[in-house]
């Protein structure tokens, strides 16, 4: 495997594989010894044309931990904001010798076009591109469902998982219905009609408009974020009346089975699609979810850019 663009590229065994690494490489962080020498003499650029916070420093802790030069290059104050294309982009990292490009960008399918394009020898990462896809947070979220909830088992058989919130915009869910579905999992979209996509009918998942009647069921729930910022119409009557239907509040929160789990990839609007009780109970890994990104980033880097090289540990 050249490029990570889209959960599609993996194949179970694949996608297996770096989770296991990463619980591998998770053992060895919580070791005495935090950096490993893996990627010494390796360059690996952070592209991020788009805002991010946890993404970005969880790469950036990534190629670090495995002793890479991490190069940050943020849309902002770059010539990307003067219009420079992707191309243009890329033969200048070419030229300064990038073995991976980690990228984000508005545009579903950047990620894409910037590893179609072969003006670069090295890896293309896709850390989010527009609505499309986010292949290291569905790969962090499976991690820890798998962690907490697989009882053993290598993959997701059995368990039933809900995605809630404003699947249309969310390229979380995009990837995460794909990979969870992979790996063995049950999973139910919840949101009101407006904030799920046409054809959603043809994914792999079931769809409810009623989030009290799921509750209950499920051994996760992740929850996601209105994202206003994509909107470019109204798609709600206002914010209360979303968290009523379709918020995680105490009730909601209690009526889960005993060892659920709430996730959330980040960031949260607390107060609309999650309460802060919920958000801060013992039922939340969503802090262990930003914590498990930095493994699965390691073990993403590792079997994309080490090659054949034995994992010294
Ligand atoms: C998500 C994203 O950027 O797609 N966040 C993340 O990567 N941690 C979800 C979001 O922005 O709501």
């Amino acid at each position: 495997m050249r490029h990570l663009l889209s959960i599609n590229d993996l194949t179970k065994t694949d996608a297996l594989s770096i989770l296991n690494t990463a619980e591998t490489l998770a053992r060895a962080s919580d070791g005495p010894m935090k950096k490993l020498p893996t990627l010494r003499g390796r360059t690996i650029v952070n592209l991020f044309a788009e805002d991010s916070t946890r993404t970005r420093i969880s790469f950036e802790a990534a190629a670090k931990r495995l002793s890479a030069d991490v190069i940050n290059f943020s849309a902002k104050g770059s010539s990307l904001s003067k219009g420079e294309s992707l191309k243009d982009t890329a033969q200048t990292l070419q030229a300064m010798g990038a073995d991976a490009v980690i990228i984000r960008h508005n545009a579903s399918g950047a990620a894409h076009t910037l590893a179609k394009g072969e003006w670069m020898s090295g890896s293309v990462i896709n850390a989010g591109d527009g609505t499309h896809e986010h292949p290291s947070q569905a790969l962090l979220d499976a991690f820890t469902i798998r962690k907490h909830c697989a009882r053993g088992n290598e993959d997701l058989t059995g368990l039933r998982i809900a995605i809630v919130g404003d699947i249309l915009h969310s390229r979380v869910a995009r990837s995460n219905v794909v990979l969870l579905t992979m790996l063995g999992a049950k999973v139910v979209l919840v949101a009101p009609p407006t904030l799920l996509p046409i054809g959603v009918s043809s994914w792999p998942a079931e769809v409810s408009y009623d989030f009290d009647s799921v509750i209950g069921e499920v051994d996760a729930v992740i929850m996601l974020r209105i994202q206003i910022e994509r909107m470019t119409e109204m798609y709600l009557p206002n914010a209360r009346e979303y968290s009523r239907f379709f918020g995680l509040d105490k009730d909601r929160l209690s009526k889960m089975k005993t060892n659920a789990i709430v996730m959330h990839p980040g960031p949260m609007n607390r107060g609309v699609e999650i309460s802060a009780e919920s958000a801060d109970s013992a039922r939340s890994v969503i802090v262990e979810q930003v914590k498990n990104g930095v493994s699965v980033r390691m073990a993403i880097l590792y079997l994309l850019l080490a090659g054949t090289a034995e994992l010294e540990i």
